[in-house]
Formats: structure tokens, C-alpha cells, sequence
């Protein structure tokens, strides 16, 4: 197995990973090699064949492609694409089929010819499936096999939808998803129960005959298997490290989905670093962790056997070394978030002036605030600060059929006591829409309205259970969502121009935010770049010059300690208000799938394990010990 070690840094690593500070810019090793290909075969009178994937990770390739092809007159005339899979039971023409996805992401916008195109039929009659299969495997074979092979990869490690358990050998065939995999679906489904059990996918085998192979991989949620592909040995349970044995293979990966790798994440150990704070402070907490040991108890010897000797000569002994970290972790709890008033803010993360601050949370779905900040959100208000808490997007989508239908019987029931015609009207023919649309269609805006006011109503009294005023909170829909599906957003002039308004009206000194890291396609992170272009149009005021800007995790998930900037201890009381405030998002029973876990299905469930894990950290670290902690990183414009 050939292993990488151009560096010396990446000597774990047996694939080939780049790592770009943006998704944008990852997409361009892939679009180039894409480009030349095209073009090299295009002089000489042959065709290019591409292997290309659906999901959100190759939208921007695509958006890149399309944009070569417009500005750069790149054409598409000699090209033959093959699909990686496509959901088994769905037609060409259902919104959610990968033919769709093709038509609208690619194929629509470029010159290529309708026949070059393929994807597995979706619609292929039981007893016909292994034909079909067999006869996608022949036609990759003559037109020459698969130049370049695009691939996305799942959480579970699949590629195509090779799930755990696919071999090296496997040919284009009829699967069965994945649970996760489905979880991860069911948003664009608009429910998990919509999500078809099977696939047709391209096989492991079919996927390493291609000539050359580009995984790509967004966000922080896929940094876990990356490391694990490419670190690990390969395996069947993670089809992904199966790549391993591919010899023109690389991953182009953004920053957060490369942040699992040993060279990104405990750096120290693969090679020399320079012994910043910031990696200072990371490397002894992680071999705090790593020993089981408070921080206080670790020796020179902890240090010298977990390659950190030259850490212990530049900055030692052990015992220097532990109470600086000790200190600095120590300073990151607060019980005041908004600051403490006329106390000695010197070590405290937040200042103490002014007082009362104007603190604006923004939660990119109505769930968010309280999922994550639940228990800071309580301390703000009673601690006497001016809340305001904005919903960026309506979080519509989210509302499964079930609860709007309850929802429209309950007005016409009122209705028809009170003889109101109009709502009458109204409720029946938005019940007419959801009957009519069926368990895959799309919801018309009324019901999308209706949707979007549910989730409202549970926002409110989410906001009342910790003490925030129905006032305060504010409800952007901002249009991006509003006009989209999921992983095929696009924030434009009219969001960011919203945001900009509500800063200037609010002008906080400090403000909550998420999504940063995140798969840029996801809702968070779209509502971050929102957010960061927002603020640009409010360069100059003077409100901006004394906010600060504290980032939560988002949902799933927290900060890893040595991020942690500021850490908000919750009572065990406060921690209740919390559950009880996530409890009233009733439409969102079950966590949102894209932090689903195995094992923990409530929202609240998972919430209340988060933050009681982030406090038993803090415990093991032999700092105080805590029922639960809510953690923020200090985020500098
Ligand atoms: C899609 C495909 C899948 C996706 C993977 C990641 O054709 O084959 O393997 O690449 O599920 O999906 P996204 O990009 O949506 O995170």
C-alpha cells in the first residue's frame, strides 16, 4: 500500500488528500483536470467519459463547469457521463430522482448530448433489474471506460451507494440503504418515510476501473470518515478506504472535513509544529484526555512519551506547562454570558461593560437557539440583558404532513363553530393541496405558510419555557430558503440585505451565531455567509466596532475543548428549562437528520447528552464539575 509522505506530515495517510481553505476552491483541482481532459480529447477528434455523482457535495464542480463552459467556451459536445446511482422507484422526472439532479445542477446548462448522458434506471421492472445493471457495466465498457470519476462520500463511507459491506469486487447493482443514509435523505424527501430503501449504484469494482478518481468532501460532519479512509485499513465496512488500493486517486477536501486527520488534528504527533498558544493549548488538553488525567496531575514523563519532549523544552517543565492551560481553561466558565456587571472582567470571556448588553442569537431554524444555547439564552434574559432572537429561515420544510393537517382540521373546526367563511375557505382548499400533492410532491406556498406559522407558534413558546418574550423574537424568512429545497440553496442580495437590516435596527454588542465549518450547502452555513455579508454592508457604523461575535457549534454537536472560548455552565434546573424549551418544537420530535446518531432519536435526548458530556470534560480536566455546558468560540470579523 503505498503511503504518502511528501511532508512528513501526512505519513498516516494512504490516499492522496489536498486540503483547501474553501469548498470553492477544492472543486477547481477536479474542474481543471476535468477541463483539460475535455479538451485534449476534444483535438483529437475522441470522447471524454465522466463518472459523476448527485448530493450536495458536486453542485459547486458543477457550478464551476457550467460557468467554464459559458465564460470559457468549455463544450460538453464530446463527453459521455455515467451516474454513479439512482434511487430504485423513482422516475426521471420525480424532484428527487438523480436524473433530475443532473438535468437541473448540469446537463440543462451545458452542450451535452441528451444520449451521452446516463444514469441506472430507477424504474427497471424487479425481474429486469440485473439485466439493466449488466447492460450499465457494458455500455461504461464501450465507451471506453471512466476517465475521471467523480465521488462524494456518505457518512457511513459509502461512495455511489456502496454501503458498509460492499467488496472490491462489487459491479453496478440493487442495494439496500443504509438507516443513516436514509436519516441523511430524509430532508430532501421531506420525511424518512419517503425515502425509497434501495438504490441502484455502481459498484466498488466499477468505481476503482476508473482511470482517475476525485472524492470531494465538505464540512466538519465528514471529517470522521475521511480520516478513517484514509488512515485506516481499508475495509469492506467503509467502502470509502477501499480507494486505498487505487493508484490515481485523491481527495480534495475543505479544512473542516480534513480536521479528523492526524496531521490536522493532533499534528504533534507526525511530525515538528510550532508551539503557538493556540496549538500549545490543544496538545495538552488532548493528552490530558488521552491519559485519563487532569490537567494539573500530568509529569514531564506524560509528556516526553506522547512526542511532545520539544514542547516540554521550549515551554516546561510539566508543571508550567499544565498550570498555564489549567488557567486558561479555567477562564473560559462563565455563568455570565452577557458579562458580569462591575466585576473584573480581566479573565473573564466576556466584558463586563456595557451593561445590560443587546444580545442578538441567531438561530438559522427555529430550533437552533434552543438547541444549542437553551441554557446561555435563559442566563441572558435573567440576567437582565435586551434579547433579541431572529430566525433567519422559517424552518417550513421541516414540518412533516401529519402536523399541518392536525393544524388546518383545528381551524376548520373553529371555523365552522364560529361561521367564519373565509378561514373556512382558506383551511379547506389548503387541505385540498396536501391531499392533493401526495407523500412526494412539493408543498404549495399555502402550505409552505402553514408549515412556516407552526413552527412559529412553537418557537414562541419554546422562547417563553427560558424566559424570552414573544416581542423579541423575529422571524426573517429569508427568501433563499423560502424559494429552494434542501442542497439546492442559493442566498442571494435580498437575504443579505435583510440581516443587514435587522443589525442596524438592533446594533447589538454581542451576537450568536452557527455554521461556520458546516457543509456549505447546509442551511447554518449559508445563514453564516449570510451573516458575514451582512456585516460587510454595515461596515463603518459604529456598533460594529464594539460587537463580538460568539459562534455555537450547531446542532449535534459542540466545540472540541481547546475551541472552546467561553463555556456557560448550566444548573441542573437550568438544564430542565432547556429540555422543556426544545419539548415544545413538537413538529421536532425526532432530531433533525442531519445530526441524526444511532442511538439517540430525541432532540432533546441528544441535546441533554451533549451538554452533559461537554461538562464531564471539564470534570475529567479536574476543573469544576458541572451538571451541563454550553460552549462558544470567539469569532474575530
Ligand atoms: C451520490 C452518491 C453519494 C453521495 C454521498 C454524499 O451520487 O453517490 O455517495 O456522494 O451520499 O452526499 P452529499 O454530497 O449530499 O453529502
Amino acid at each position: 500500500m503505498k503511503r504518502i509522505d511528501a511532508s512528513g506530515l501526512s505519513q498516516r495517510e494512504c490516499i492522496a488528500v489536498n486540503i483547501y481553505p474553501t469548498a470553492d476552491e477544492a472543486c477547481l483541482q477536479a474542474a481543471d483536470a476535468i477541463t483539460d481532459l475535455i479538451r485534449a480529447r476534444a483535438a483529437e477528434g475522441k470522447s471524454a467519459v465522466l463518472g459523476l455523482a448527485t448530493g450536495s457535495t458536486p453542485v459547486r464542480l458543477y457550478r464551476e463547469l457550467i460557468r467554464r463552459h459559458r465564460e470559457e467556451g468549455l463544450s460538453f459536445a464530446n463527453v459521455i457521463s455515467f451516474n454513479l446511482d439512482e434511487y430504485y422507484g423513482l422516475s426521471g422526472d420525480h424532484p428527487e430522482s438523480y436524473r433530475r439532479f443532473m438535468q437541473d445542477q448540469l446537463f440543462d446548462h451545458v452542450d451535452i448530448l441528451a444520449e451521452n448522458t446516463h444514469v441506472p434506471d430507477g424504474l427497471a421492472q424487479r425481474d429486469d433489474v440485473l439485466a439493466s445493471c449488466q447492460a450499465y457495466e457494458e455500455a461504461i465498457r464501450e465507451a471506453g471506460g471512466i476517465d475521471i470519476q467523480i465521488l462524494g462520500i456518505g457518512r457511513t463511507g459509502h461512495i455511489g451507494f456502496n454501503e458498509p459491506g460492499s467488496g472490491p469486487q462489487s459491479r453496478t447493482r440493487l442495494v439496500t440503504l443504509d438507516s443513516l443514509t436514509r436519516r441523511d435523505a430524509a430532508r430532501d424527501f421531506l420525511g424518512e418515510e419517503n425515502v425509497p430503501r434501495h438504490a441502484i449504484t455502481m459498484g466498488v469494482g466499477t468505481i476503482l476501473e476508473a482511470r482517475k478518481v476525485f472524492l470531494l468532501a465538505w464540512g466538519e460532519a465528514k471529517a470522521k470518515v475521511i480520516a478513517e479512509s484514509v488512515e485506516g485499513t481499508p475495509t469492506e465496512s467503509i467502502p470509502a478506504s477501499l480507494l486505498q488500493a487505487h493508484e490515481d486517486c485523491v481527495f480534495c477536501v475543505d479544512e473542516p472535513a480534513s480536521s479528523h486527520l492526524t496531521r490536522v488534528r493532533y499534528p504533534w504527533v507526525v511530525g515538528p509544529v510550532e508551539w503557538t498558544a493556540e496549538m500549545t493549548r490543544k496538545a495538552v488538553v488532548w493528552l490530558a484526555q488521552k491519559s485519563g488525567k487532569a490537567l494539573l496531575k500530568l509529569t514531564d514523563e506524560d509528556y516526553t512519551e506522547n512526542s511532545m519532549a520539544d514542547l516540554l523544552t521550549e515551554k516546561g517543565p510539566a508543571y508550567d506547562l499544565n498550570i498555564d492551560i489549567f488557567n486558561q481553561t479555567q477562564h473560559t466558565i462563565t455563568g455570565w454570558p452577557g458579562g458580569k456587571p462591575d466585576a473584573d472582567d480581566s479573565h473573564r470571556p466576556e466584558r463586563a461593560s456595557p451593561f445590560p448588553k443587546r444580545s442578538l442569537v441567531l438561530s438559522p431554524e427555529p430550533t437552533d437557539d434552543v438547541f444549542c444555547l437553551g441554557g446561555t439564552l435563559h442566563r441572558l434574559a435573567n440576567q437582565g440583558h435586551e434579547v433579541t432572537v431572529a430566525y433567519q429561515t422559517s424552518g417550513n420544510l421541516a414540518v412533516p404532513d401529519t402536523d399541518v393537517r392536525r393544524a388546518i382540521e383545528l381551524i376548520i373546526e373553529l371555523g365552522e363553530k364560529l361561521h367564519d367563511v373565509a378561514e373556512l375557505k382558506f383551511a379547506r382548499s389548503v387541505l385540498e393541496q396536501l391531499e392533493q400533492k401526495g407523500a412526494f410532491g412539493e408543498d404549495t406556498s399555502d402550505l409552505r405558510t402553514m408549515k412556516g406559522l407552526i413552527r412559529r407558534g412553537e418557537a414562541r413558546s419554546s422562547g417563553r419555557m427560558l424566559g424570552i418574550d414573544p416581542e423579541a423574537l423575529r422571524f426573517l424568512d429569508l427568501p433563499f430558503y423560502e424559494n429552494g429545497r434542501y442542497r439546492r440553496f442559493k442566498a442571494g442580495d435580498e437575504d443579505v440585505e435583510r440581516l443587514a437590516k435587522l443589525l442596524d435596527e438592533v446594533q447589538p454588542h454581542q451576537i450568536f451565531a452557527t455554521g461556520q465549518g458546516h457543509d456549505p450547502l447546509s442551511v447554518p452555513a449559508i445563514c453564516f455567509d449570510v451573516l458575514v455579508e451582512a456585516l460587510k454592508r454595515c461596515e463603518g457604523a459604529s456598533w460594529l466596532a464594539d460587537c463580538w461575535i460568539w459562534l455555537y457549534r450547531g446542532p449535534g454537536a459542540e466545540w472540541e475543548m481547546h475551541e472552546m472560548d467561553m463555556a456557560v455552565p448550566l444548573s441542573p434546573d437550568e438544564l430542565e428549562f432547556k429540555i422543556k424549551g426544545i419539548y415544545q418544537h413538537q413538529t421536532q420530535r425526532s432530531q433533525s437528520p442531519s445530526v441524526a446518531k444511532q442511538d439517540v432519536h430525541d432532540s432533546w435526548a441528544l441535546a441533554r447528552q451533549l451538554n452533559s458530556a461537554t461538562a464531564q470534560v471539564y470534570d475529567t480536566l479536574g476543573l469544576a464539575e458541572y451538571e451541563a455546558i454550553e460552549g462558544f468560540k470567539h469569532y474575530s470579523l
